[in-house]
């Protein structure tokens, strides 16, 4: 029987081992849990979202105090489109954070920043530019573009001295998005190094609308297969969403993946970002506990764990301090829903806003509690501890646990 390990995801002469960590944003997937996957032959990703509250966190920088003090004559003001990002100041943050992770990179795997196009920081190509040309300057070994369609990304970074060293890599949900992507950049001559093939079963958020449920990754991996095999375009494939055990991998790796990506898992390891009593959260969940819903401002569905305090909260937009979701006129669906609710509750001390979250603020303070389908299987993969809690992994063990498991076991770690 086979396991992950008799496979291998091939970049030219390189070798690795065909499991990738997903990013996971707001730091959940952190430099700590990236250089794991990489010393461990794998990838691992590390995020851009937010990244200059996650330097300031890391490194004790000042980048978001610094936001703020610029545009605080402005906290009270419904619109927002005064705010912007200092380009520099972008620039710096990201090169910090992936340059000390790539100067920590052990062993033969990679180190990949995950950018989530959706994070329109009020200039949405500007600093999208800055952000993918910053990782590349720092070192990153590649990119993988999310949320979004990725139509004009590449061309933004097509002058850069890295732009055909650097794996490029987009995540599509269609046949149809990958068909959107390669017609719009044939004239660039660079094909993606890789494409990550994310269902509908994945944590953050989703590139289905809400009848997610009718799609399968599967019918979209042979459907994506099937159509470069007739182009005779050779790119790596990677499926992502709901590969929960070494054998589901193995299964899609038998059917011509080039390699697995996987995140679930990860969340409830020592190397995740996620507070210890967030983790204890993703543990106790049951499937009924969580839900795909449409707070989320980028408009695309997110699933979540459904006790998550970012729900229904209303607390006062922070864009001055973060406005990653502002686009590029200054409007958030999370600042139209709580300019709403104010506007019809002018003496309400605290509102509520049900439709929306400030997606910045409550990723920012690890309380939109997102999670991939399979959550509530967390807690067969770990031990529980005599209060009652659940024993935390190591990044190292589930790793392991992927690449050599097979006859769909997970191994319980050590006490
Ligand atoms: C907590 C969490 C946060 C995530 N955040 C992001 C993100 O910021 N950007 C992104 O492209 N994918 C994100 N994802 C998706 C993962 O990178 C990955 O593709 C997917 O979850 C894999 O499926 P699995 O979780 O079932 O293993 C997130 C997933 C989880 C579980």
């Amino acid at each position: 029987m086979k396991c992950v390990n008799d496979f291998r995801l091939r970049f030219g002469k390189q070798e690795l081992v065909p499991i990738i960590i997903g990013g996971m944003g707001v730091d959940i997937s952190t430099a700590e849990l990236a250089l794991e996957a990489a010393r461990l032959g794998g990838i691992g990703h590390i995020s851009d979202a937010m990244i200059q509250t996650v330097t300031d966190r890391r490194f004790k920088t000042h980048f978001v105090k610094e936001k703020l003090k610029l545009y605080k004559y402005n906290v009270a003001n419904p619109d927002k489109s005064d705010v912007l990002f200092d380009l520099g100041r972008l620039a710096e943050a990201t090169q910090m954070h992936v340059g000390r992770a790539m100067e920590a990179k052990r062993g033969d795997g990679l180190i990949f920043i995950n950018c989530m196009e959706k994070l329109t920081m009020n200039a949405p190509r500007q600093t999208l530019r800055v952000r993918l040309s910053a990782a590349l300057d720092a070192g990153i070994d590649g990119i993988t573009l999310s949320a979004g369609l990725h139509l004009g990304s590449f061309a933004l970074i097509e002058d850069h001295p890295r732009f055909r060293d650097a794996k490029l890599g987009i995540i599509v949900s269609s046949l149809r998005a990958l068909q959107v992507f390669l017609r719009k950049n044939a004239k660039l001559n660079r094909l993606p190094d890789y494409v990550v093939v994310e269902g509908p079963l994945a944590g953050g958020h989703l590139g289905f609308s809400m009848d997610w449920a009718k799609y399968d990754l599967r019918t979209i991996m042979a459907e994506i297969q099937q159509y470069l095999q007739a182009e005779k375009l050779d790119i790596p494939l990677i499926p992502a969403g709901g590969i929960f055990t070494g054998s589901d991998a193995v299964s899609f790796l038998e059917n011509g993946a080039a390699a697995v990506q996987v995140a679930t898992r990860f969340t409830v390891t020592h190397e995740s970002g996620l507070p210890e009593k967030v983790m204890q959260e993703y543990f106790k969940a049951s499937e009924d506990d969580i839900e795909v819903n449409t707070i989320s401002p980028t408009g695309y569905p997110m699933r979540m764990l459904k006790n998550s305090p970012a729900i229904g909260s209303g607390i006062r937009p922070n864009c001055e301090a973060f406005g990653y979701l502002l686009d590029g006129s200054g409007n958030c669906a999370y600042v139209t829903a709580y300019n709403r609710e104010v506007a019809a509750h002018p003496a309400a001390k605290k509102i509520s806003v049900k439709d929306k979250t400030c997606l910045c603020t409550h990723m920012r303070n690890f309380d939109c509690w997102t999670c991939g389908h399979y959550t509530y299987r967390l807690k067969d993969t770990t031990s529980r501890l005599a209060d009652g809690s659940y024993q935390v992994l190591s990044a190292e063990h589930v790793f392991r646990d992927y690449q050599f498991s097979t006859d769909q076991k997970i191994a319980l770690p050590l006490p």
